[in-house]
């Protein structure tokens, strides 16, 4: 999975422009799945269909987002300086001073306009992107072009580090439980959705489509284990969390209860997740036609939508064996 989650990260999706990230996924689950097909937002839309001898298969969608957050050129000044605004949760402290990279292949680098002390925080309004062009005319970037950080992937120890580990890490979880997954009661669709980091658009779309009978987003979790951080229980290596709430939905408690029982019986390690900031696919899931049973099975990570994400390998392969677990069975709600 290391291998796969290095090509993923190292690979630009930001939201909306997700094809190279796409074609990689269509590769690697071809083999996997029995029906393929890509909606109109762009969401990959896996199915798997139940064992023969199935009974009452539920119809469940598990959800993993293939973009990531980005940049985007709002302006060229006469020097060739890129003016840009945010695609997703793009925070200016974490943008200053990162390397990026357009879709059209072009390389830059983040600065900014003279600030009044050192401890000033410089708003993204006050920053340009330096494509080390001479003229607007010679820039070969144009207003709309996309962007994304560039960073290399890195291992230290069990700790994983790159770019956009929010939500290749899902994605790269989803894709190996595709493979673990022998066979399955249950009607799988794994989708691989578009534009989560804009408002959970891809997912809300796919879900509407698919209508299943419950859902699961795999995606990440901030942690509330570095220094000063908000007091959260989630931490790095502890196991995957099992999402109670976050600022956008309350997951069902049936769906709760099964994952806690399922991780118990099969002794694999878990936490409970109460997330303070931010959402997930699963609220979109959630909310769709008249309403789905939804929880979400979350990767702590620190740094979120830094260039720099960290998680723990050892979360991502516990995470594949309780999806592989909780989707082998059969549900009892
Ligand atoms: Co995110
Ligand atoms: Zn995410």
């Amino acid at each position: 999975m290391k291998q796969l989650l290095k090509t993923l990260t190292e690979t630009f999706g930001p939201s909306g422009y997700e094809d190279a990230v796409r074609r990689i996924i269509l590769k690697e689950i071809k083999p996997l799945a029995d029906e393929i097909r890509v909606d109109a937002l762009g969401s990959v839309i896996a199915r798997v269909t139940p064992a023969k001898n199935a009974k009452n298969p539920k119809k469940i969608m598990l959800a993993a987002h293939m973009d990531e957050i980005g940049l985007m050129a709002s302006h060229i000044d006469k020097s060739g300086f890129v003016r840009f605004t945010n695609v997703g949760g793009t925070f200016g402290r974490y943008t200053l001073g990162t390397r990026v990279h357009f879709l059209n292949g072009t390389s830059g680098v983040v600065g900014y306009d003279r600030l009044e002390s050192v401890d000033e925080t410089v708003p993204m309004s006050k920053m340009f992107i330096d494509v080390g062009a001479r003229s607007q005319k010679e820039c070969p970037v144009t207003v709309g072009d996309v962007a994304a950080f560039e960073r290399p992937f890195t291992e230290m120890g069990t700790k994983l580090v790159a770019k956009s580990m929010d939500d290749r890490t899902g994605v790269a979880v989803l894709i190996e439980t595709m493979r673990a997954l022998k066979s399955s009661p249950h009607d799988l669709y794994f989708v691989f959705t578009t534009q989560e980091e804009v408002g959970v658009r891809g997912a809300g779309a796919a879900a509407y489509g698919i209508d299943p009978d419950l859902g699961l987003a795999i995606d990440v979790t901030p942690t509330g284990d570095t220094p000063g951080a908000i007091k959260m229980e989630m931490k790095l290596g502890k196991g995957p969390c099992v999402k109670i709430r976050d600022a956008g939905m309350l997951a069902d408690p049936r769906v709760v209860e099964w994952m806690v029982n399922t991780a118990e019986k099969a002794r694999i390690p878990y936490q409970r997740e109460v997330l303070l900031i931010g959402s997930t696919d699963a609220r979109a899931v959630q909310l769709t036609r008249a309403g789905v049973a939804a929880g979400a099975l979350s990767i702590p990570v620190r740094y979120v939508h830094s260039s720099s994400e960290m998680v723990d390998y050892e979360d991502l392969t516990n995470s594949v064996k309780l999806l592989t677990v909780l989707l082998s069975k059969p549900i009892s709600f």
